[in-house]
């Protein structure tokens, strides 16, 4: 049975009556249009639907939107600030770090979550971490040097 859930996505609330165990990335991209997050394999194995929620990686694929509400989603629409790339957006794009881009925004947000926890991480650091994000494109040694250079430009 539907309900109505409230829901923080990029610092906005939004109301969404929906099935409690519809996922959260069909609520973005089909109720809200927050289109960026992609649908790869559906299964919580590809990474491309990668959302923050309250800072943590989730599959929004397999998210259940009642585990949603009320938490503090972060896609990549929520990224830029004021007209200005993020620091991981921007690097992923001096580096050329995507071919289709189709895994680019999961990538980009799973940069995001490490580097908030390790500011300037080691390749084996990088690439385990990663590891929860495929490239169809095997775009794997331009990714590991945008992620570098996101810990340069990200000064906090
Ligand atoms: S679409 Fe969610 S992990 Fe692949
Ligand atoms: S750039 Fe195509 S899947 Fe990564």
């Amino acid at each position: 049975m539907k309900r109505q859930f409230e829901l923080t996505i990029n610092g906005q609330r939004h109301t969404v009556r929906s099935e409690p165990d519809r996922p959260l990335l069909e609520v973005l991209r089909e109720d809200l249009e927050l289109t960026g997050t992609k649908y790869g394999c559906g299964e919580g194995q590809c990474g491309a639907c990668t959302v923050l929620v309250d800072g943590n990686r989730e599959h929004a694929c397999t998210f259940p939107i009642e585990k949603a509400a009320g938490r503090s989603i972060l896609t990549i629409e929520g990224l830029a600030r004021n007209g200005q790339l993020h620091p991981v957006q921007q690097a992923f794009l001096d580096e050329q770090a995507f071919q289709c881009g189709y895994c680019t925004p999961g990538m980009i947000l799973s940069t995001v979550a490490l580097l908030e926890r390790r500011p300037r991480p080691t390749d084996a650091e990088i690439r385990q971490w990663l590891n929860a994000n495929l490239c169809r494109c095997c775009g794997y040694p331009r990714i590991l040097r945008a992620v570098h250079r996101a810990a340069r430009l990200w000064q906090r």
